[in-house]
């Protein structure tokens, strides 16, 4: 049996991603610090006839991660897919300084994203098979006020995306896909303090209609199906009238 690793499991794109690589037959680890909403989706697939299992984790603490990993190999033996998905988003203007939430997000949204990695390669490359799926953003490859910090975040994960592939594909047959979601109905926009950015973006998102985090979990599940020689590099799924 495949098993998958998900970080940020705990709710939206995470949660419906465990769900959809369920249904596709994966083993499904979850990781996130919210233990007790763990247990509830772990119990909640295991009804379902899914083999799941469930460990608090914090992305930035190494140590976490590498107990996750620990978790998979000793329930399931392997580990198949990481899905690099926990991520927050307090965007705010620079000048208005919220250098704590600069230092958050860089400390989840890139070393949490590497801690993860680093937890998972040596089992990957032991197996000389592996996938690992970002998830980037739209805010990945282009940035908007508000979004100095967060999107040079996302710009990192895509940079570490192609570094996977170019440098860890041939010799280890690991794959690397960057998952871009545009606007996505979740938690995500709970983690902003910024009132300007609220009062920014309203007249620009008020009439977008946003996606579901089912719409995330289907374009993952589609990635990590492909045939062994198939690489999907990318997918960026948005709204049909989110224009930026
Ligand atoms: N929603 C959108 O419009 C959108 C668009 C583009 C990209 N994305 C990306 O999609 C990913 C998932 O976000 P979402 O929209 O599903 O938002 P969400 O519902 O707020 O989910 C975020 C997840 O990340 C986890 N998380 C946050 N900090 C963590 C930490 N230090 N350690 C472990 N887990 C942590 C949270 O769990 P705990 O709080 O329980 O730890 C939660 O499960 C993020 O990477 C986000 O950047 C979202």
């Amino acid at each position: 049996m495949k098993t998958a690793i998900i970080t940020g499991a705990s709710s939206g794109i995470g949660e419906a991603t465990a769900y959809a690589l369920a249904q596709e037959g994966f083993a499904v680890v979850l990781a996130a610090r919210s233990i007790e909403k763990l247990d509830k989706l772990k119990e909640d697939l295991v009804r379902h006839g899914y083999k799941a299992s469930a460990v608090q984790a914090d992305v930035t603490r190494r140590s976490d991660m590498k107990a996750v990993a620990k978790t998979a190999l000793d329930e399931y033996g392997r580990i198949d897919v990481l899905i690099n998905n926990a991520g927050i988003m307090p965007l705010s203007f620079l000048k208005n300084l919220h250098e704590d939430e600069w230092e958050a997000t860089i400390d989840v949204n890139i070393k949490g994203v590497m801690n993860s990695i680093s937890a998972v390669l040596p089992a990957m490359m032991d197996q000389k098979d592996g996938h690992i799926v970002n998830v980037s953003s739209i805010a990945g490859i282009d940035v908007f006020p508000a979004g100095a910090v967060y999107c040079g975040t996302k710009f990192a994960v895509e940079a570490i995306t192609e570094g996977i592939r170019k440098e860890l594909s041939v010799p280890f047959n690991i794959r690397a896909t960057s998952i871009r979601p545009g606007g996505v109905e979740t938690n995500l926009m709970s983690t902003i303090t910024d009132q300007e950015v609220f009062q920014a973006f309203e007249s620009m998102l008020g009439s977008v209609q946003f996606l579901k985090s089912e719409d995330i979990a289907k374009a993952i599940a589609y990635a990590v199906n492909q045939e062994q020689n198939v690489s999907v590099d990318h997918i960026c799924v948005r709204p049909s009238n989110q224009i930026m």
